[in-house]
């Protein structure tokens, strides 16, 4: 029944002489998580960039629901259902939970409804508080409800775990196994115990190359990414 939602055929980005995305041959289906890992500088916003239309592929061509997106505006792609969440909560700190829900599903073109959207990312309870009272974590997961909001069928997540405790971090992994069954997501990610926890389809990012994809399990076990990587880390 997993139809593939984007699919990535030899892609590569330039900037002048550097290539910061070489040939990238690279799918996925709807309502899959995916991970991003990969050392600095190897290409994972570059990756994010190509696919919210922020920078264009110099080679290569990127489907979306069997469109071309490759040369579209960002709003257009948004509108195609790509959404993303940046590091940096950007919340309304005096507006409540629900409050800042409203906000987002304020001309959304399809309204989830909020009570569930609230569940999914565990501020049921929250629902009245004022975002600046959040933790962070709890901001966070506010701002991936806002971004559910919109129903888009891909959600880009940078770092999304940045900042948080441990115990946030594990919570996190949870949320995004949840919201999987709504939407498909690929989070780029640092932090090994987020991406261990999330245990799903990772990406290995060097150099600007796909250098292996697989399930976390055996990415972990390779010895050539443990070289490039993980092992340094
Ligand atoms: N706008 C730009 N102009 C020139 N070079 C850029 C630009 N954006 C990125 N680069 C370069 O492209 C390469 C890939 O950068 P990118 O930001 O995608 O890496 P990253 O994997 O996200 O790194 P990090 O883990 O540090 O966030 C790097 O060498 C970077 O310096
Ligand atoms: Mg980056």
């Amino acid at each position: 029944m997993s139809e593939v939602l984007l699919e990535m055929k030899g892609v590569s980005v330039k900037f002048g002489g550097l290539t910061a995305l070489s040939d990238i041959d690279y799918s996925i289906t709807s309502r899959s998580l995916a991970c991003i890992i990969g050392p600095n500088g190897a290409g994972k916003s570059t990756f994010l960039n190509v696919l919210t239309g922020t920078l264009r592929p110099s080679i290569g061509s990127v489907a979306f629901r069997g469109r071309d997106i490759g040369g579209l505006a960002l709003h257009r792609i948004s509108r195609l259902g790509i959404a993303r969440k940046f590091q940096i909560p950007s919340v309304f700190p005096s507006l409540s939970v629900a409050e800042n829900m409203d906000v987002a599903r304020w001309g959304a073109a399809r309204e989830p409804d909020e009570t569930d959207v609230l569940e999914m990312v565990g501020l049921s309870a929250r629902r009245d508080v004022k975002a600046a009272d959040l933790s962070h974590g709890e901001k966070q997961w506010l701002e991936i409800g806002m971004a559910i909001a919109a129903s888009p069928k891909l959600l880009l997540l940078d770092e999304p775990t940045a900042g948080m405790t441990s115990q946030e971090t594990q919570a996190t992994a949870a949320l995004l196994h949840r919201l999987k069954r709504h939407t498909a997501i690929i989070a780029v990610e640092h932090d090994i115990s987020f991406v261990r926890a999330l245990d799903t389809d990772t990406l290995v990012l060097h150099q600007g190359r796909l250098f292996r994809r697989g399930p976390f399990s055996e990415i972990e076990a390779d010895e050539a990414v443990r070289d490039v990587y993980l092992g340094r880390r």
